[in-house]
């Protein structure tokens, strides 16, 4: 096996020997009781995202996040702060707020109970007629623990979880190159899929369906198994770490390089200036990191100024245990999140969001296209699809997350039928394996 060099706390994502060689059942695919387990043991417990931070500028601006069966809002406080509560309403139960807005109080739609954003309770209509006394001043909404990182808003149902940037550790410390509160999210789409929520972290923990799935990348990302660094990190997540240049083994007719070559210019490098295929892909890549260093802030790429050689020229694609994966480019990042459907274990939603670190003076996002489409360097709003066979997003076809959706649905089929019992894993398989043995630490108790 080839030798690397990881991060501290890296185990190598290539080795099995790092496994204990847990069964991967097809069950927990479709199973309604496995589904319960998970609620019951990992999905209260995990620390989940509800939105962007810069959702959240004013006092009274909220988010509402909704999981499964329950519901979330996180709110800015008058001191600054954000307070995370339960979306129920003390009174009845009822849902008290949906999306995302601003609000000077939440005033309950059922009987008009006022509650501050801070959850105490301001007002209720009648409230002399209440046998346990005046419930303002008594009741409060029911809080969650609220945190950010990266400019993402989280919060965890659990009050015995860890802080969040020791569940997230050591991927703060790996990232702190990228500005991510910075970025900038020019689409945010949510499709509903008839797939299993393990689809994502599985499909996004190997690149091995890479070259058959995705047959257009390695022309731009170097997907070769040798070349590609792989990590799995105590607490669940992962990374895969892959050069910005075209495959050394799978490569076009004449070893065309036309997207290289166009990255090259770019950053004023004459891709002819090399002597053979070879030597332009390796040497034009470390070239490449000097010229992002050297001119990039100059030209309104300021984000470069923190970033180490490996961010400025690789796609990190990086998943946080369990259900969030983040593809970390020089330019923009891609995060991809599944949630279970409340009551089908054979359903999920899929989040896309594509963000932009801001380069001055562009209207433009530079990388996060959707489609052929150039998408103006400004927040999205949410916009909600059924997949509906790929019908739901036409303008993603031919794309990488359709080709991946397209397989989806079919994987969830596949795994339901009688001929099959369990996967036979490849050792660059080992993180697929590796986020279903933290899964039963978690199911099993012992996390
Ligand atoms: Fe909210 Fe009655 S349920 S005031």
């Amino acid at each position: 096996m080839t030798q690397v060099t990881l991060p501290p706390l890296a185990m190598n994502g290539k080795d099995p020997s790092n496994l204990r060689g847990d069964t991967i059942g097809a069950e927990r695919y479709f199973d309604k009781d496995f589904a319960q387990r998970e609620w019951d043991h990992m999905w209260t417990r995990v620390w989940h995202i509800a939105g962007r931070e810069n959702q959240l500028e004013e006092a009274g601006d909220f988010v509402v996040h909704d999981f499964m069966h329950e519901s979330v809002i996180v709110v800015r406080q008058e001191d600054g702060s954000l307070k995370g509560f339960y979306n129920s309403c003390a009174h009845r139960g009822i849902r008290l707020a949906s999306g995302a807005s601003s609000v000077p109080s939440f005033t309950c739609p059922y009987h008009g109970w006022v509650w501050n954003i801070d959850g105490s309770l301001d007002d209720a209509p009648d409230a002399f007629n209440f046998p346990k006394g005046n419930p303002c001043g008594k009741i409060k909404l029911k809080t969650v623990r609220v945190d950010t990182w990266g400019g993402f808003v989280w919060y965890t149902m659990s009050e015995d979880a860890p802080a969040l940037l020791d569940f997230l550790d050591p991927l703060p410390k790996l990232m702190q190159g990228y500005p991510l509160e910075t970025l900038v999210r020019v689409c945010q789409l949510r499709i509903d899929l008839r797939t299993n929520w393990k689809f994502a972290p599985d499909n996004f923990s190997e690149s091995y369906h890479v070259q058959t799935a995705h047959p257009q990348i390695p022309e731009f990302i170097d997907q070769d198994v040798d070349v590609s660094r792989l990590e799995m990190y105590p607490n669940g997540h992962g990374r895969t770490i892959q050069p910005f240049r075209p495959s050394l083994t799978r490569r076009k007719p004449g070893d065309a390089t036309p997207m290289f070559d166009a990255l090259l210019e770019q950053w004023d490098i004459d891709p002819e200036s090399y002597p053979d295929f070879e030597s332009k892909v390796k040497q034009g890549w470390l070239d490449l990191k000097a010229a992002k260093h050297r001119l990039g802030p100059e030209r309104g790429f300021a984000h470069y100024a923190g970033m180490s050689d490996e961010q400025i020229t690789d796609s990190i694609h990086t998943t946080i245990f369990p259900n969030i994966s983040i593809t970390f480019n020089p330019d923009s990042i891609f995060l991809m999140r599944t949630e279970p459907h409340p009551t089908d274990p054979e359903s999920c939603s899929f989040d896309f969001w594509a963000m932009e670190f801001p380069v001055e003076g562009a209207e433009f996002a530079q990388t996060a296209m959707v489609g052929n489409e150039r998408l103006p360097l400004a927040e999205a709003e949410l916009d909600y699809r059924q997949f509906d066979g790929g019908k739901g997003i036409a303008e993603l076809d031919g794309g990488v997350i359709m080709q991946d959706l397209m397989l989806a649905e079919d994987v969830q089929r596949g795994m339901r039928s009688r001929g099959f019992a369990e996967p036979y894993f490849a050792n660059s398989e080992t993180r697929v394996r590796y986020f279903h043995e933290v899964l039963n630490d978690y199911l099993e108790g012992r996390r």
